[in-house]
């Protein structure tokens, strides 16, 4: 009997129609055994396989209601580790390539955010002055950091309403790792962006005075997703001036100069209906990822409308892109042989603390 898994060097040189073939024919055999779970930014190669699809806040309500015994994460590392925490404890959660991460996510870790705790203890009781807020791109031991000071994980969709509770709970928020988000979420509820000062963990007490820690109302972690961060006004700018009546739409990711000049700021999910709801030939600059962009540009072309992506260069999350038909064929068969290989697993204690700031995110939203 043969007890090894599969290695990927056997589907690493596959053609992608070959892999197409391979994924229906697992899917086939697998049957109810298995769900495919789709971020919106992955590719149209992989994505189309996906049984469910959504937003970061959508993917992850649907882990709760899963009966399949395995769950196939097209998207990055942060996500599975939420389907992991959320599941049923005998589900198991599979990322087809390990080294599909976040690199926004990467700018804060435990360390630095243990870091900051002490820091700011020196200035005040963070426990009875700040709730830390982690945006769901964040790694599982964050989560659970936040869960045990009295936090909650926040998603680009829910993420006004989470301030408003934390607001409720504490006088100040720690808010990381994106500073975008915080900073456009925060500006949207009347804060002003001076008390919204920049939180720079790798500076002593942030880069910041005592002052302006004690007057701040949100400390904006010094951290940004690498591909919003490459839209800017002057491409909001040319669509104008080409399309007066176009309408501009963008992930609060952006820079913030991009979320004030855009008529509609929101998560991916929230980007796809409302250029899917609007009326024929209207004309739509995006301000998100390129996969997401192309699909509906193509998707809306029939209906005469027109989504250009808001860039001039590429800005594709090279990292989301790791997950590929011949990863997705490699881990469905090994499935099949009963070998899952790539299984995400939070520790038992860090899942625990992570589901409860999870739990708090999912009751207030
Ligand atoms: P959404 O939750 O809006 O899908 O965003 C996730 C993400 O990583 C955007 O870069
Ligand atoms: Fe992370 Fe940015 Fe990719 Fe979203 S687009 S998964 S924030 S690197």
């Amino acid at each position: 009997m043969n007890t090894a898994t599969i290695k990927f060097e056997a589907f690493e040189g596959l053609q992608n129609d070959e892999c197409q073939k391979r994924i229906l024919d697992a899917k086939k055999i697998l049957g109810k055994k298995i769900i495919i779970l789709g971020h919106h930014y992955q590719n149209e190669s992989v994505y189309k396989h996906s049984d469910l699809t959504g937003d970061s806040l959508k993917l992850a309500k649907y882990v709760s209601n899963l009966e399949a015994k395995y769950i196939i994460f097209l998207g990055v590392h942060f996500m599975a580790e939420v389907a992991n925490i959320l599941g049923r404890a005998n589900q198991i959660t599979v990322l087809p390539d390990l080294a599909a991460g976040c690199s926004m996510a990467d700018m804060a870790n435990l360390t630095k955010v243990e870091r900051t705790f002490r820091e700011l203890s020196k200035v005040m009781n963070f426990d009875e002055k700040i709730t830390p807020i982690t945006y769901i791109n964040s790694a599982a031991d964050l989560k659970a950091f936040c869960g045990e000071h009295g936090g909650v994980v926040c998603t680009s969709t829910n993420a006004p309403k989470i301030l408003e509770w934390a607001f409720k709970q504490r006088e100040k928020v720690l808010f990381f790792p994106d500073q975008n988000l915080g900073r456009w979420t925060g500006y949207k509820m009347g804060v002003s962006l001076e008390e919204m000062p920049v939180w720079d963990p790798d500076l002593p007490l942030g880069g910041l005075d005592e002052k302006t820690i004690k007057d701040a109302k949100i400390l904006l972690w010094k951290g940004h997703c690498a591909v919003h961060q490459m839209f800017r006004l002057q491409h909001i700018n040319l669509f104008k001036e080409k399309h007066p009546d176009g309408m501009i739409i963008s992930h609060p990711e952006a820079p913030f100069e991009v979320c004030k000049n855009s008529d509609f700021v929101g998560s991916t999910e929230f980007i796809l209906n409302t250029i899917k709801e609007a009326k024929p030939n209207t004309k739509w600059l995006v301000g998100t990822e390129l996969n997401l962009v192309n699909r509906l540009a193509k998707e809306m072309r029939p209906e005469g409308k027109l989504v250009q992506f808001m860039s001039h260069v590429v800005c594709e999350c090279s990292t989301m892109a790791r997950i590929d038909p011949q990863h997705l064929a490699w881990t469905l068969e090994n499935i099949i042989d009963d070998k899952p290989v790539n299984i995400i697993k939070v520790p038992e204690r860090e899942a625990k603390l992570a589901k409860l700031s999870l739990d708090r995110m999912l009751q207030i939203s």
